[in-house]
């Protein structure tokens, strides 16, 4: 007797837009951050960049608790509105969750251009937060996805916003990064804040991961090119640095082990 097909609709099944037999960068960033949204390949991925260097995991969370010290920084300041762009699948504390700490009405909005990432936060996170909203869209396109976001009518572009790029501009090169944050910063309100954070490796780690990332291409910014990407932008102190380092206010970063791979982090305002 053969097993029959399941219909597409049924469990045991996955959607068209999903091909788990590739890594995909939204899932591999998922298991590596400890999630359980991802397949064999993307374990695979992983378990070649961990191969190459072991502390990958520990920068992917570096990232992450970077992101909560960075955001309770800007909840700080009375920013109501917080657009995180490449949003990636839900984790632990995720970016209404941290701001839901302060405050029960700011607005959340997650770009992302992965459909299965915009269909999780959607039945996790939209359905149960009127104030959040995940919208499928290319941040490489700041009118559109901007326009998106004045389009769900949560978020007031004519006032400050707290924009995330957070471990995505190493998907571009660095004149196509620099270029896109000037162009989300020529239309934010002044007072707005961008948060950034890229994967960096010193040369001898940073070729081989850049090799070994077969999901999407990916570059290897250094310190001066994240500093670039702040242009137009004054920086809050300490700067940009390690992600471990950084403390909001602080004059220089914290004390940290120097290491080949590091979380490059920083925060800035439209003045
Ligand atoms: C490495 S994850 C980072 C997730 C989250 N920002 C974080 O820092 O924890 C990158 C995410 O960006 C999304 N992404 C990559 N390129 C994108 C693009 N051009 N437009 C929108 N989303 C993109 C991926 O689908 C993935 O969910």
């Amino acid at each position: 007797m053969t097993t029959p097909t399941p219909a597409p609709d049924q469990p045991g099944t996955l959607p068209d837009a999903v091909d788990a037999s590739k890594p995909n960068v939204a899932r591999a960033y998922d298991y590596l951050l400890g999630g359980k949204d991802n397949f064999a390949a993307d374990r695979e991925l992983a378990g070649k960049l961990l191969a190459i260097y072991p502390g990958t995991r520990q920068m992917v969370k570096e990232n992450r608790r970077f992101l909560v010290r960075a955001l309770d920084y800007v909840l700080a300041q009375a920013i109501s509105q917080y657009i995180d762009l490449g949003a990636g699948l839900p984790t632990s504390p995720a970016v209404h969750d941290i701001v839901r700490r302060y405050d029960n009405t700011a607005a959340v909005v997650y770009i992302d251009n992965d459909p299965v990432v915009v269909n999780h936060l959607w039945a996790l996170t939209c359905t149960a937060d009127p104030r959040v909203e995940a919208i499928p869209a290319d941040l490489a396109h700041p009118a559109a996805v901007l326009g998106h976001v004045r389009d769900a009518g949560l978020i007031d572009l004519a006032e400050p916003v707290c924009v995330i790029l957070a471990m995505v501009l190493h998907f571009l090169d660095a004149p196509a990064a620099r270029d896109l944050v000037a162009a989300y910063v020529d239309d934010l309100a002044p007072g707005s804040y961008v948060i950034v954070t890229v994967a960096r490796g010193e040369p001898a780690i940073g070729d081989q991961i850049t090799r070994a990332y077969d999901a999407a291409t990916i570059y290897n910014h250094s310190h001066e090119d994240v500093v670039s990407f702040f242009a137009g932008l004054d920086l809050i102190p300490p700067g940009v640095c390690d992600a471990r380092a950084w403390m909001p206010g602080w004059a220089t970063p914290a004390p940290f082990y120097d290491r080949a791979g590091q979380v490059l982090a920083g925060v800035g305002i439209k003045k």
